[in-house]
This record gives C-alpha cells, structure tokens and sequence, in this order.
C-alpha cells in the first residue's frame, strides 16, 4: 500500500499539463477510421454503428483516430453469428516500434450453438506470451454487450459488461514491465484464422456461410491524448478521470474471481509444461500487500 501511495503521489507531482483528457461518446467517423478490407468495413446509421466483414478475399479492420497513453476504453460489440468457426474478431490497444506493448481481446468464433472463446493477452515491450481465455456466461452473438479496457498507473483490467475478467497490475518495483510509456491507439479486425481458432484449427471456416460480420457501437475512449509528445496526465480532481485511479475494490475482486473461477479455460500462469525454466515473475509474485 505504502508504495501504491508514493507512486501515486510521483504520478501527480509529475504531471505536466500538455495532456487532454477527453471523454466522448461520439460519432464513429470522427473517432475511427477504417484501415483495410476495400469496402469490407463500413460506418453506417449517421456514424452510431461500423460493422467489419470477412469473405474468402479478406477480412477488414478500423483503428482510433486518437492514440491514448493510460485510458478507459469501451465499445459495444456484436459478435460473428451462426457459424462462425475460423474466424477471429480482434479488439485491442497497440502502439508502434518493435518493443511495443499491446493489451488484446481476441474472440474465436465457433460452429452453430459452440462456445466462443475470449481469448486475452498482454505484450510489454515486444513480448506477451500471458494468454489466458475464458468462455462467456452468455450469447455474444444475439446481442451487444460492452468490452473495455482501463489502463491506468496501476492495472489493465479487461472487463465484459463492466465486469472485471482479468487484472494484470503494475508489479514494475517487481521487475515485470509495465506499458507506462508507449501511447497505444485501439484496433479492431475480423478475420480468418482457421489454422489455429476453432477446436485449435479442426474447425476451419466455412466459406458458404460468408460474409461473416461484426458489428460495433458506442465507442467510448476516457483517455490521455498525446499532445506534443509529452504524456502525463492531470491530477484527479476531477470526477472525469477517477478511472485514472481506479482500483478494483473488493465486489470486483470477487465478481473477477467469479469469472475466473467459472469461465476461465486457459491461464497462462497454470501452465507449467509451458515454462519449464518456471512461471513467468508475475506469476509468482505476492500482490496483496
Ligand atoms: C468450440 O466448441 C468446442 C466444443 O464445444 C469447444 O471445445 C471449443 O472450446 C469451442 N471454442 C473454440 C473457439 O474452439
Ligand atoms: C486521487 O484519487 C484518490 C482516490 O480517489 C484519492 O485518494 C487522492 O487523494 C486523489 N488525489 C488528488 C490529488 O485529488
């Protein structure tokens, strides 16, 4: 806690102001802009919804406009339905370089009626290697449901209707890279993956069911925006970025723990074949102070 409190602390008497904290829920040609697919991706209803595609020529993808350095990201998405075994909707915040760090959702889809796997990772400074994936406690594909990011001094939590599935925290004092510097923009694409996907690339994609598309609503970015390429963020005084310094308290330690209890199918940290050399440090590592 004490060293929580001094980094904290460091975070705010720090900070030099060439940064803006923006909060919008805006409109979608503003905020992103299509990247690939010749035609595939698509902003429609007066920029309220983009819906990627995917057919056997490609598949197609979108990126912020902004680039974030810490932020609480949101957006509804709507999942591939049907069968969408082979294919693969990304969602995640990257930045450039070849040291870079990078926060991943990936949603493998599956035959008819088979679970989705959500399957999540975290690179720092070019290297990831931290999968864990998780079965969802409901049909993805019938609705929207809200994927987010919040990436602060302290965390990343990935969390699906504002319910938390997986911390990674700030153990840099440990010795584990944090992504504290690099400023990471959010992406997006659908795409074939059926060598690996689905049933570990037994599944492969059904082409006479394409195109295969995904749809996207309600971008939401609570971020620092890089201004001058100076980035550090204000103080908290404001309630608009307490996400800044947001912590899990302790009904979503447990509601996390539930997930991962239930819905957790593959954890990285667990996997000890994997690692013969031993765990990962941030495995290992005692957080609860
Ligand atoms: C697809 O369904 C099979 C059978 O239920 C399951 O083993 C697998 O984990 C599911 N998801 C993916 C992406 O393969
Ligand atoms: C920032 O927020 C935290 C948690 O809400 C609070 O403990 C701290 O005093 C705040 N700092 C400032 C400078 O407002």
């Amino acid at each position: 806690m004490a060293s929580n409190y001094a980094f904290f602390v460091h975070v705010i008497t720090s900070l030099i102001c060439t940064i803006f904290i923006v909060a919008f829920a805006g409109n979608l040609y503003q905020d992103v802009g299509i990247t690939w697919g010749d035609g595939r991706g698509k902003i429609v209803n007066n920029g309220q919804l983009l819906t990627l595609s995917l057919d056997r020529t490609s598949g197609s993808g979108f990126q912020s406009n902004n680039q974030y350095l810490y932020g609480k990201i949101d957006m509804q998405i709507k999942l591939v339905p049907g069968n969408s075994a082979g294919t693969v909707t990304a969602y995640y915040l990257r930045s450039e370089g070849s040291l870079w760090d990078e926060i991943d959702f990936e949603f493998l889809g599956n035959l008819s009626g088979d679970p989705y796997i959500v399957h999540t990772n975290v690179y720092t400074q070019g290297k990831g290697d931290r999968e864990q994936q998780f079965y969802l406690w409901f049909d993805p594909t019938t609705s929207f449901h809200t994927y987010s990011f919040l990436w602060n001094p302290a965390h990343v939590v990935f969390s699906i209707d504002g319910r938390p599935i997986r911390e990674f925290k700030n153990l840099e004092s440990e010795g584990v890279p944090y992504p504290k510097k690099q400023p990471m923009r959010l992406y997006s694409s659908l795409w074939n993956a059926d060598d690996w996907a689905t049933r570990g690339g037994l599944v492969k994609t059904d082409w006479n069911q394409a195109p295969f598309t995904a749809s996207f609503r309600n971008f939401k970015a609570n971020g620092c925006v890089l201004s001058n390429g100076i980035s550090s963020c204000k103080s908290n005084s404001s309630s608009d970025n307490a996400w800044l310094y947001q912590q899990l308290d302790s009904t979503n330690q447990k509601r996390l723990k539930w997930v991962q209890k239930n819905y957790m199918i593959y954890n990285y940290c667990n996997d000890l074949k994997r690692f013969p050399q031993g765990l990962p440090l941030e495995c290992i590592v005692r957080t609860n102070s």
